[in-house]
């Protein structure tokens, strides 16, 4: 087992500060959530607090923690020893009660059931030790600025049954996801649904992911009357034809979207098992099925990832995004993602901060199906509500996300693009 390097404390002769704590002073995150640290060990507690800087509230035990509480936005810190059952029951009822607090576990050692069990119950991330400093201030910053403010109730649906297709073929699940917050997924996805929706002969639908901030519905300019959180709230009794009355139309290329819920909160009533079962009805009737996801492990995007037949991967060019995907990259390959259905977009390949691209791609070991340059045409086609192979079709951006895209119709890679969406045709 791989030991903590507890060689930079000294806390065995403090007095405990669990006890000092009032849970007054602690340390704020950017977007004013608290940190707190879990662990029996106050050796362990003190070395994870010493971590981050200001002070962290800490407890003892889950129980401790819910009992001293204040109400507000936290991210816990759970450490190695709450990792019993026990614990992992309590962060899921958590979960429920809970929106605004939010969980990260470390341990120190991670294995692909840990992983699983602990996103299952809803803890956001797992880092292994020896334990990067960096990461997991990262880590506990960006869960953090997806945390809702204040207490609030939420109730979660029982599980559903895996759907029962009925024998037709399956539409193709694309998954887009990145490690890092702002590297290009939803210029990403929007592109290429709206590139493979001119050229397939099947319906193309495009679902957003992203629960909390999705921003799909205003890259295509679209005003969504339902969402997937309408979508979700009739998962038990959905059919095809249902849901296709819920799904936005793109005029100009037929492409069919599921808007991101309105409401941030919404996003805390559905759940991964919820979103599996919406893409298993959406890919009964759609020949390609695209999904916008946040830059987070969560039981949503497990469940969409486990869910999808190929991932784009997007990533910026510069040291930390490379970093963060190499870290992804191991987190993947854990969660039994093969590497061969994982297609890495570097976006802004071309920008100024001059990486060797054969470097990245040797650092990590896969090779980019996609060079995205960066572009004026980019920020310009998100302002405009009009994605980049439709605004600037001539542009090398338009040009990459064309090739990628097909690449995903099998066959086909030579079809050209048709201005009205092949969905018209299939629905008649
Ligand atoms: N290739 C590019 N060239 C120029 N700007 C880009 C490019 N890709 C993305 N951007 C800019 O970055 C912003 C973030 O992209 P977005 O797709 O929303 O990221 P994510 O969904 O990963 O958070 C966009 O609004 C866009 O203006
Ligand atoms: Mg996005």
């Amino acid at each position: 087992m791989t030991q903590y390097d507890f060689s930079s404390f000294d806390g065995l002769d403090t007095v405990d500060s669990f006890e000092e704590n009032t849970f007054e002073s602690e340390h704020r995150l950017m977007a004013g959530a608290g940190v707190a640290v879990i662990d029996s060990d106050q050796a362990v507690r003190d070395y994870l607090v010493g971590l981050f800087e200001g002070s962290v509230d800490t407890a003892e035990s889950l129980e401790d923690f819910e009992t001293q509480r204040h109400g507000g936005s936290c991210v816990v810190v759970l450490g190695p020893s709450c990792a019993r059952q026990e614990d992992f029951d309590t962060v899921a009822l958590w979960g429920k009660r809970y929106p605004n607090i939010a969980t990260v576990l470390v341990t120190s050692e991670l294995t692909t059931q840990l992983l699983h069990r602990a996103l299952r119950v809803g803890i956001k991330d797992v880092i292994s030790a020896p334990i990067d400093q960096q990461q997991l201030i990262d880590t506990v910053d960006r869960i953090a600025e997806d945390l809702p403010s204040g207490d609030s109730l939420t109730s979660y649906s029982s599980g559903i049954d895996p759907v029962d297709p009925d024998g037709g073929e399956l539409g193709r699940v694309i998954s887009v996801f990145s490690t890092k917050g702002g590297s290009g997924k939803s210029v990403t996805a929007s592109n290429i649904a709206v590139a493979l929706a001119r050229r397939s002969k099947k319906p193309v639908v495009l679902i957003d992911g992203h629960l909390q901030f999705g921003d799909i519905a205003v890259m295509l300019k679209l005003h969504p009357e339902s969402t997937v959180a309408d979508a979700i709230a009739q998962i038990d009794a959905l059919d095809a034809d249902m849901l296709n009355n819920m799904m936005a139309v793109h005029e100009q290329t037929g492409l069919r979207v599921l808007a991101a819920p309105v409401e941030p909160t919404f996003a805390d009533k559905i759940s991964g098992q919820q979103m599996a079962r919406l893409i298993e009805i959406v890919r009964t009737f759609a020949g390609h099925v695209i999904v916008d996801l946040p830059a987070i492990f969560n039981d949503v995007v497990l469940n969409v990832l486990e869910a999808s037949d190929q991932m784009l991967l997007v990533a910026g060019l510069d040291i930390p995004n490379i970093k963060n995907v190499k870290i992804g990259l191991a987190t993947l390959a854990l969660l039994n993602i093969p590497n061969e259905n994982i297609h890495l977009v570097l976006n802004r390949s071309d920008s100024k901060v001059k990486l060797d691209l054969a470097e990245v791609e040797r650092t990590l070991g896969v090779v980019a199906a996609a060079h995205v340059p960066s572009d004026i045409v980019v920020p310009i086609s998100v302002n405009k509500g009009s994605p980049v192979v439709l605004s600037a079709p001539k542009s090398g951006v338009a040009r990459a996300f064309e090739q990628l895209a097909s690449s995903f119709i099998d066959g086909d890679a030579a079809a050209e693009p048709s201005s009205n969406g092949g969905f018209r045709k299939f629905f008649g």
